[in-house]
């Protein structure tokens, strides 16, 4: 290779880094960052498979968290313990590792490919560390072009894995902020729920449903989420109710019923004056619309139809059912197959027939008992 080849294949591996640097910071969800870590690292490397290790909390186990190339359905999920194998030899010694013919080294731990049925012929590991943090590392197996990996390209693995660790560590850090938040919104929710023993979960109950409804009419993971946390709160104005009031049994007269439905107005309000503002707004809008009705008979706006905001309209089927099958002083509560029945009697006038429609659905794939109810595993919350 001459000067000017050698120049020139030196800016296209600058371009490639670029390029996939930019990538590497295009996303904060967890398993997005993931995938994208390990395929800007398998593209610019040009490597045939890739495996992305993370520690564990306790830092005693690596697991396989993305996985490309063939065999990558076995390797997800897979765990090393401390001390075995390549992927935790570079960890520990903070040294990136190419190893030409794998099946000649000391270090392979040939327990993976048995497991998985990969036939893994050359390696590079590169570690992925912050600030002294052992978060994970990287493995590339089998380049491309049927030859070994070069130096060239251990120096290449190397510059990107700063980077990804980097945006790693920068998802690990969102990712506990967002875990935390969720369960203080859920003791906040648990809390305003124990004021009334009849009324014991039904927060988390109702956010609950409104995530399986959403995600039946295929709403997007990250708007799914937005909805369950504003559900987790559409209540949260009881909390300027008294509770002779909340818990009055039997009829409640005109004022008193127009004082508890001061609770959507009083809610939206508390929410309102959360950070960061435009964060709340949908739930500020839950809150407030959702005991609104589609033909407008709800409040506290009347609202009609469309007016009503979409998570309003899927916290009020998901309300409106567990409101029914809970048990009162005063009433027995229905059971979940007469609470379809009046769900469906509603359909399309009081409720939209698409979220009816849904709910009934999951109310069938369950058997009538939601307490069973299974959601695919990478929409859990
Ligand atoms: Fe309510």
């Amino acid at each position: 290779m001459n000067e000017t080849e050698q120049l020139e294949q030196r800016i296209q591996e600058l371009m490639a880094l670029w390029d996939a640097s930019k990538e590497l910071n295009s996303h904060l969800e967890q398993d997005k960052v993931f995938d994208n870590i390990l395929q800007q690292m398998m593209h610019v490397i040009g490597a045939g498979a890739g495996t992305l290790w993370i520690a564990d909390t306790d830092g005693q186990h690596l697991q396989a968290v993305s996985a490309f190339g063939a065999a990558a359905e076995e390797i997800l999920d897979v765990k090393v313990p401390r001390g075995q194998g390549v992927v935790w030899k570079v960890l520990e010694s903070g040294q990136a590792e190419r190893i030409e013919d794998v099946t000649r080294h000391a270090d392979w731990n040939e327990r993976i490919d048995q497991e998985s049925g990969f036939m893994t012929s050359s390696l590079l590991t590169v570690p992925l560390i912050v600030k002294s943090q052992l978060l994970g590392s990287l493995q590339l197996l089998n380049k491309r072009d049927g030859e070994f990996f070069t130096e060239q390209d251990l120096r290449l693995a190397e510059a990107l894995a700063h980077q990804s660790a980097l945006a790693l560590h920068n998802s690990q850090m969102y990712d506990e902020l967002n875990r935390m938040l969720i369960s203080m919104i859920r003791t906040l929710a648990t809390l305003l729920d124990a004021r009334d023993p009849y009324t014991a979960g039904h927060s988390g109950r109702v956010a609950n449903y409104a995530l399986w409804i959403a995600q039946k009419i295929g709403m997007a993971p990250s708007e799914c989420e937005e909805l369950y946390k504003a559900a987790l709160l559409h209540d949260i104005g009881k909390i300027g109710i008294r509770d002779d009031l909340l818990q009055k049994p039997g009829r409640l007269t005109k004022e008193e019923f127009s004082a508890i439905q001061q609770h959507t107005v009083i809610g939206a309000g508390i929410l309102a004056n959360m950070e960061p503002r435009h964060a709340m707004e949908r739930a500020v809008e839950t809150a407030k619309s959702h005991h609104e009705r589609l033909n407008g008979s709800g409040y506290p706006e009347g609202l009609q139809g469309d007016a009503i905001p979409l998570f309003a309209r899927i916290v009020g089927v998901a309300d409106t059912f567990d409101a029914m099958t809970t048990v009162r002083p005063y009433s027995k509560g229905f059971t979940p197959q007469e609470s379809a029945e009046e769900l469906l009697r509603c359909r399309g006038e009081l409720f939209e027939a698409e979220l009816v429609d849904a709910m009934i659905s999951i109310l069938e794939e369950c058997d009538y008992d939601l307490s069973t109810y299974k959601t695919e595993r990478r929409y859990r919350i």
